[in-house]
């Protein structure tokens, strides 16, 4: 996500600045830049890369006495990575400037009609229209003006606003992107992020979606964006760290980050799917309808979690696309006598997008005539670049090695793209489109609600598991790529030898291991393979096995024959592999933490496997 900085006061501007975006530098970015007022006009400069480049080119500024400014570190989601498209953006003028964190959806359409209007584009981003669409309404009030712009514009935001004439003032607005205001005694700060703010006050102002507040050396006023009403807001006293600030109280990234997921895959399915309608868009898929309709096969191209990802992608295109899909490994597909060709189209899964096996295979199909789709988290990365078009994960950046939030925002963009093919290939109605778009939109609220407790219960079963040396996950149909990611998660960060298995082939092998030493951990939603799950539970204990098992709340039956059983909610089957994943992750991270290992950079593993 992106870092946003703002300051109005009496300290000098670029320190405060660049010290507060580096601060926010853990949340991950490929470019940045700051503005300050100067002698009447608006000083802008940015760079590509990282903050030190951006310093060096501060160098010739180092003497500006400004007091007030913006900055921010842009994770790019529409417009590649460039100095260009890096924030603050301007109006025409260059009198105005906006820093964004967020995706404004309708950016296309109000870039359409500003053009109309006379305005002149400089970048490829949705940012930009805001800057154009202030400048629309400004006559003298720059509050009134960004309040009538917001009001235009649909979407995620948090903004700063600094505009020439008003050199003394920022405005800010948020709506589902953070913003927190630092007070201080004849200063004012704003931040994405608390640890911008740590060195300077502890005294803070969470902004709430709807609210814009203007800054000043003497206060901040909060007030509506839609009526320009004055709000009162409680000031909070921060206590944490600046370590701790950086993962948002939580004590790991990997944490923060499971708990980030119903709103990482909110941001993945926004401005993609039409409550009501069974509309699905996907106007960077890369390939037209001609394409689609001809395919013979897709094949999934991905390693380790996100090869998990693709095994439950095939269930969905198969059951509602109706094309046949192959999910294989990138490290054995590139050395396979391949039939790859013009009617097949691979799709490589990678939240990086830099792994190199999986762009390895890429490359290899793009040779054989295959259309490339990628799915991926990191915009304008080499696997992105390389494709015919991406379907973006909007997570946000993933700082834990163990993924998490990528994993379920891969299952939105693969659950999204497999309605968007059936809809293209005639194999789906609208009806039954829009039903399946109701299911997704439910499940942040589903996740969210169900965080605590899920977490609550297993850190109890890490407190008895966590010793243990050897686990085995089950699963059927939908949840047996969810026991592979289950087993991956726990081996991964804890150290456990865990496997994940299809729970029909524990006859074939498996129930030789079963004892009282390894618990098995069983996924047993309520769906039409209930009944063989519950036949695997029962094989396991017949053994004097131990058996933690996932399944409805009100299970009665499963939870007389469990060892310990984890409530989750009835939900449509499709949706499952959401719910159910993210229990084993919050099991996995609470025995790692009772093993006292290095959740965030487990031993061996890299964030990126870049190599071979
Ligand atoms: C998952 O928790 C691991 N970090 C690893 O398996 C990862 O999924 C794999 O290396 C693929 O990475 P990618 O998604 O960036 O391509």
């Amino acid at each position: 996500m992106c870092g946003i900085v703002g300051y109005v006061g009496y300290r000098k501007i670029l320190s405060v600045l660049m010290d507060g975006l580096k601060r926010l530098e853990y949340r991950g970015y490929d470019s940045a830049g700051v503005t300050w007022p100067e002698h009447g006009s608006l000083v802008r400069v940015r760079t590509r890369g990282k903050l030190s480049r951006l310093e060096e080119a501060l160098e010739e500024h180092r003497g500006t006495d400004s007091t007030a400014g913006l900055g921010h570190t842009r994770w790019a989601t529409h417009g590649e990575p460039t100095q260009q498209n890096a924030h603050p953006h301007s109006d025409c003028t260059g009198e105005l400037v906006v820093v964004h964190n967020g995706i404004i959806e309708n950016y296309y359409s109000l870039r359409e009609q500003l053009t109309a209007e006379g305005h002149k584009f400089k970048s490829e981003t949705d940012t930009e229209v805001l800057a154009h669409l202030i400048e629309k309404y400004l006559q003298d009030d720059i509050e009134a003006a960004v309040r009538k712009a917001l009001a235009d514009a649909s979407g995620a935001y948090a903004i700063g606003v600094l505009w020439a004439r008003r050199p003394d003032v920022l405005v800010a607005a948020r709506k589902h992107s953070p913003l927190v205001l630092g007070i201080s005694e004849g200063e004012a700060f704003m931040a994405s992020d608390v640890p911008a703010l740590l060195p300077y006050t502890r005294d803070v102002i969470f902004l709430d979606d709807g609210e814009m507040a203007i800054l000043s050396g003497s206060g901040i006023n909060i007030r509506s964006v839609t009526t320009g009403d004055d709000i009162e807001k409680t000031v909070q006293q921060i206590s944490w760290d600046a370590s701790m600030a950086e993962k948002a109280g939580y004590k790991h990234f990997m944490l923060k980050e499971i708990y980030e997921q119903p709103d990482a895959i909110l941001n993945t399915f926004r401005g993609r799917v039409v409550p009501g309608t069974g509309e699905i868009r996907l106007p960077e898929i890369g390939i037209g309808r001609e394409v689609i309709s001809r395919l013979k096969r897709i094949v999934f191209l991905a390693c380790g979690t996100s090869w998990h990802a693709g095994l439950v992608g095939k269930y969905w295109i198969e059951k509602w696309a109706k094309i046949p899909v192959e999910v294989d490994l990138a490290s054995e597909f590139r050395y396979r006598d391949l039939l790859i060709d013009q009617d097949v189209l691979t799709i490589p899964i990678s939240q990086s997008g830099e792994t190199a096996d999986t762009l390895a295979g890429l490359r290899i199909a793009k040779e054989r005539g295959s259309s490339i789709v990628s799915i991926c988290n990191v915009l304008g990365s080499t696997i992105t670049r390389e494709s015919d078009g991406t379907v973006y994960t909007h997570a946000g950046p993933e700082i834990g090695v163990a993924s998490t939030k990528a994993f379920t925002s891969q299952l939105t963009a693969l659950f999204i793209l497999a309605l968007f093919l059936a809809k293209e290939r005639n194999a789906m109605t609208d009806e039954d489109a829009s039903e399946k778009i109701g299911t997704l939109i439910s499940l942040p609220g589903i996740i969210e609600k169900h965080l605590p407790e899920w977490h609550n219960q297993c850190r109890d079963l890490a407190d008895e598991f966590y010793t243990k040396s050897d686990f085995l996950y089950l699963g059927r149909h939908l949840q047996f790529p969810i026991a592979l990611e289950g087993a991956l998660k726990l081996k991964e960060i804890s150290y456990i030898h865990a496997e994940g298995y299809a729970a029909g082939e524990m006859k074939h092998g498996p129930i030789a291991l079963i004892d009282r030493n390894m618990p098995v951990v069983a996924i047993v939603p309520g769906d039409h393979v209930y009944e063989k799950m519950i036949s695997n539970v029962e094989e396991v204990k017949s053994r004097r096995g131990i058996v933690i098992t996932l399944g409805r709340e009100g299970d009665e039956e499963l939870k007389r024959i469990s060892n310990a059983m984890i409530a989750c909610p009835d939900a449509e089957a499709e949706i499952n592999p959401f719910i159910y994943t993210v229990p084993l992750q919050l099991m996995a991270y609470e025995i790692a933490l009772a093993r006292g290992c290095d959740v965030d950079q487990p031993r061996n593993l890299a964030k990126s496997v870049t190599v071979e």
